[in-house]
């Protein structure tokens, strides 16, 4: 059956920046089905070619690919169309309609309507296709993409899903976060669930705590608009943090498909303990990057948190008591990306004369998604010679050096995810929502007025003094290192 991709929002950033250079790039593989057509949607008046001709240079600039191979990018052009039209005009939806099916020429095909526009058009855009009976699967299957953000809380969230219901099946409905496509995020559940070592240690008997770290080497940049209505929680946490989380401390599916995982998901987030709003300012710090401030399109006194650590507890058999320690932030010391599973100590201290404490770090399992992937399992050895000295080494795993070739970006595996109907790595409408139900108590404590200003850091740091403090009341550490794996 042909595919048809409809994106709307064709002449924005992320059309250009990950979309189409993610389907040029599955085209270049041989991944993307032949038959596959991307049909463009915006108010920017442009002809087929023209819109083939600017892609092609935003693409070459994007792709992460190298030069544009022609006879690839040949190939995927000839399945380019373009469509001007407006989203508050009825009219230009019926036009779509009747262009898509000119394309499609009457036959069965798969279609993906991709929402990327910004969110004020998302609902505009589904009850369009509605009112049109775009999303009827008389002529094949019909998906939506809806990007982040979903909503801006629990009840912005749910009107948006109730929109969503009133014309889409749940099943028809794929609400994207790019973390899931990540190669080493999904190797997680392959770590997790293809070897027997890692599971039985997986529990609160052998570990003590779990660092769940994005941070970030760039500034907000151009975004300031943006970022200072969403700050880092509804930015980072109440997505892409909490499905590392999930993925982290979900129990094994009982098979791998799309309702067996995501229901594990969900039973995750079911077991975070809610936390009321007293007990928020316990739970997490917060810190503002010095010269946010002078970002453009920021306020001169603005509040919002540019980075911030969340303490979370998993009430449940596996995680009783083990915290998970959540942390982001632009403007930091590097960027990387990585899951610190923090082991407890052994239970006796040998190796130390009269002393009975540990002053030694703990054993850990440091699983970096990005920039470059990799696992590193820390552990002491004894250093050769006289006595018991000892010192942490690790045993690494890196991709780069195990596997050849270019790792896919995020985006491709998770596009030709959505062609075939797959949703395992898409999140339901019940794992947004008690995403925001566990995220928005921080949003309402940080934004509230009788919060203490926002604690300053300077750029290139690990965050605000206060957050080191936090974590050492706590008796731990962070785990403050950039890279581990290059
Ligand atoms: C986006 C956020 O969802 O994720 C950005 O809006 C952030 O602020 C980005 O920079 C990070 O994604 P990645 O894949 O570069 O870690």
């Amino acid at each position: 059956m042909a595919h048809t991709v409809v994106i709307f929002g064709a002449s924005g950033d992320l059309t250009s920046r990950k979309l189409v250079p993610a389907l040029y790039n599955l085209t270049r593989s041989g991944s993307l089905p032949t038959d596959t057509r991307i049909v463009g949607f915006s108010r920017t008046p442009m002809s087929d070619d023209q819109w083939r001709a600017s892609l092609r240079e935003t693409t070459a600039k994007h792709c992460e690919c190298g030069p544009l191979d022609d006879a690839s990018w040949s190939r995927f052009a000839a399945g380019i169309h373009y469509q001007p039209g407006d989203i508050g005009q009825p009219a230009d939806f019926a036009s779509l309609e009747a262009r898509l099916g000119q394309l499609e020429g009457g036959a069965e095909a798969s279609r993906v309507y991709y929402l990327a526009t910004a969110p004020q058009f998302y609902e505009p855009v589904v009850s369009a296709l509605g009112a049109h009976g775009m999303a009827a699967e008389t002529h094949g299957p019909r998906r939506i993409v809806v990007e982040k953000p979903f909503g801006t809380d629990l009840a912005t969230a749910r009107a948006l899903n109730d929109q969503l219901h009133a014309v889409f099946r749940e099943r028809q409905v794929f609400r994207i976060d790019h973390y899931l496509g990540k190669e080493s995020v999904q190797n997680i559940l392959a770590l997790r669930f293809a070897n027997t070592i890692f599971e039985p240690i997986w529990n609160r008997r052998y570990i003590d705590h779990v660092q769940i770290t994005v941070a970030e080497e760039v500034k907000v940049g151009r975004r300031g608009g943006y970022y200072d209505t969403a700050g880092v929680l509804r930015d980072m946490f109440q997505n892409h943090l909490l499905q590392l989380l999930m993925v982290t401390a979900m129990e094994a599916p009982v098979r791998f498909e799309a309702t067996a995982v995501r229901n594990e998901k969900v039973k995750v987030l079911d077991a975070i303990r809610p936390l009321a709003l007293g007990e928020v300012a316990d739970a997490g710090v917060r810190g503002q990057y010095r010269g946010y401030r002078d970002e453009p399109g920021v306020p001169a006194d603005s509040q919002t948190a540019t980075f911030g650590a969340v303490r979370l507890e998993i009430d449940n058999w596996r995680w009783q008591g083990v915290p998970f320690y959540l942390r982001s932030g632009k403007a930091m010391s590097c960027r990387t990306t990585q899951i610190v599973i923090g082991f407890r100590q052994p239970p006796l201290e040998l190796f130390a004369e009269g002393r009975r404490t540990f002053h030694r770090e703990a054993n850990r399992l440091v699983i970096q998604i990005q920039p470059a992937e990799g696992i590193q399992l820390h552990f002491h050895t004894k250093v050769p010679g006289a006595g018991m000295k000892l010192r942490l080494t690790d045993l690494e795993f890196s991709y780069s050096r195990e596997f050849s070739g270019r790792l896919p970006e995020a985006y491709e595996p998770l596009l030709l995810d959505v062609m075939e109907g797959d949703a395992s790595l898409f999140a339901r409408a019940d794992e947004v929502e008690k995403s925001w139900e566990i995220i928005d108590p921080f949003v309402q404590a940080w934004g509230g007025t009788t919060m203490p200003q926002v604690d300053a850091y300077e750029p290139g740091d690990w965050g605000p003094m206060a957050s080191v403090d936090w974590m050492a009341a706590q008796g731990r550490t962070w785990f403050d290192q950039c890279p581990v794996l290059t």
